[in-house]
């Protein structure tokens, strides 16, 4: 039974409670987590490096974020220095992060000039200055896109898979894709191949087809970077269990708390832009019309988040 904590801030009794609870994290799977009956959210108006601060050493599993990618898209996009500003939310991160944890981030190789920064500057930085491991780089292959007459046009966006201990939780199964009847006999056959694992489908690997989503996707709730909740939910379920913690501190839409409360993730945003809650609302709607809205609650502040996470365990 967990040492009962009713305060966030009691980092010592937190970091027990954890403790007890990683140290086989490595072996399980979703199937060993039950469902939670109702799963927590909190989206945050806030800059994510003041959000950041007020969140607990080691008190979340996932952290999914899709930054700016520095491209000068919007406002928001566009940094004097992006490297040594990105510096601030990965320290951050891995100061917040289990230590069974995750952190995807999403990002491009559009590199421009030196001056500009990209997601290999990010690599780099956390190679050299922080104890993150690169786990994979995944290819977010897609077949939609711009036209091009000076370059080849870009197909292709990536996201870096970081952890901070071999002991990462990770659960292949729930994510694994369907053989080809076809396909599915020869893998049989294939003496390299356990064939109870074949039976359960094939890895993703790290190379996803999954489609953009077009201006006229009924996924679209009207951010203009939206990602496709199937890239979301591959990275929630893989990389998360029932009734674990998930945090995007560059929310836009609110994807990733779409998809943890289909997956009874308990979910903490933070978007600097208030115009998220009204693309969050329509991601809500969404959910109802597909009958995918798991009850949900939605938590003001942190102290009351983590306050509630204590007591349920
Ligand atoms: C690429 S978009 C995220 C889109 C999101 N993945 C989705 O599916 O809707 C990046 C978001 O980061 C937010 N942002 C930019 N700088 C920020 C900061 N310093 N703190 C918090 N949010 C920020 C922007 O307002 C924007 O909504």
């Amino acid at each position: 039974m967990a040492i009962h904590n009713k305060s966030h801030s009691n980092h010592a009794l937190m970091s027990l409670n954890k403790l007890r609870k990683d140290n086989n994290l490595k072996q399980k799977s979703s199937k060993d987590f039950e469902k939670p009956n109702e799963v927590m959210v909190s989206l945050n108006i806030m800059d994510c490096c003041d959000f950041l601060k007020t969140l607990p050493d080691e008190s979340v599993q996932l952290i999914c974020i899709d930054p700016p990618y520095n491209l000068e898209l919007a406002g928001w996009d566009i940094y004097d220095n992006y490297i040594e500003w990105a510096a601030k939310w990965l320290d951050e991160a891995y100061r917040i992060l289990s230590k069974n944890g995750s952190m995807v981030i999403f990002g491009g190789f559009q590199f421009r000039d030196v001056k500009s920064g990209d997601l290999i500057d990010i690599i780099q930085y956390a190679r050299h200055n922080t104890k993150f491991k690169l786990i994979n780089t995944i290819v977010w292959y897609y077949k939609n896109g711009m036209s091009a007459h000076r370059y080849f046009a870009n197909r292709h966006e990536e996201a870096i898979w970081l952890v901070k201990t071999n002991d990462y939780y990770f659960d292949l199964d729930t994510v694994r894709v369907p053989y080809s009847e076809e396909d599915l006999k020869l893998a049989l056959k294939d003496k390299r191949l356990n064939p109870e694992n074949t039976m359960k489908g094939k890895n993703p690997t790290n190379v996803w087809q999954i489609g953009r989503l077009n201006g006229n996707s009924k996924e679209r709730v009207g951010h203009p970077t939206q990602k496709p909740v199937e890239i979301i939910e591959r990275f929630v379920k893989a990389l998360s269990y029932p009734g674990s913690v998930v945090l995007d501190f560059f929310a836009g839409s609110g994807t990733v708390g779409r998809v943890c409360i289909s997956e009874g993730r308990h979910c903490l945003m933070c978007d600097s832009d208030k115009t998220s809650i009204e693309y969050f609302n329509k991601h809500i709607e969404q959910l109802k019309e597909n009958k995918k809205d798991a009850n949900y609650k939605s938590v003001k502040t942190i102290d009351e988040f983590f306050d509630i996470l204590n007591e349920d365990k």
